[in-house]
């Protein structure tokens, strides 16, 4: 008789299961020209630095380790809470949802092959989003 539980079986995590860094990298791309070239989200462009190359490197790594993959971005920035870090950027409900639609977007476009997964991603990032703007 089996006294010990058996192991279990290892688990994908969501990064595996997204496609990985090309998948975010593709996902994170699409977001930036979209937040750069279509009108509707002027405003939400207008609150960030003139150069989008640093937070396209930061988001595409908060995002890898968000969905359970390397931890890169949590190690350079120990103890940041991404909530908190957006109090004080004066985010208002229409930002957040430029952010929240953009972001779904670029995942519906360039996301997993998995669209199901796509969409819980896109529905989770929104929900983030929109609880940062009041
Ligand atoms: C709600 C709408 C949001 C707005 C308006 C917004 C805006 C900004 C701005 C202005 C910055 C500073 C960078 C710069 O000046 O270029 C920033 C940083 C950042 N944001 Fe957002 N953000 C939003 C939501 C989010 C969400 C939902 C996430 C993650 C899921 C996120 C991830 C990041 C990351 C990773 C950084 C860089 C922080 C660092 O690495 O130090 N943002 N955001």
């Amino acid at each position: 008789m089996a006294t010990q539980a058996q192991a279990a079986p290892a688990q994908a995590t969501p990064f595996e299961l997204l496609g990985g860094h090309p998948v975010i990298e593709r996902i994170v791309e699409r977001f930036y020209d979209l937040m750069e070239q279509d009108p509707a989200y002027v405003e939400l462009r207008a609150l960030h630095a003139p150069d989008l190359a640093p937070m396209h490197r930061s988001l595409a790594m908060f995002l890898a380790a968000w969905a359970g993959g390397p931890r890169d971005w949590f190690e350079e920035n120990p103890g940041k809470c991404m909530m908190s870090a957006h109090k004080g950027m004066s985010i208002n409900p229409a930002v957040a949802g430029q952010w929240a639609e953009a972001m779904q977007r670029a995942i519906a476009e360039c996301g997993p092959e998995d669209e199901k997964l796509g969409a819980e991603m896109a529905d989770m990032l929104g929900r983030m989003a929109r609880s940062m703007g009041r």
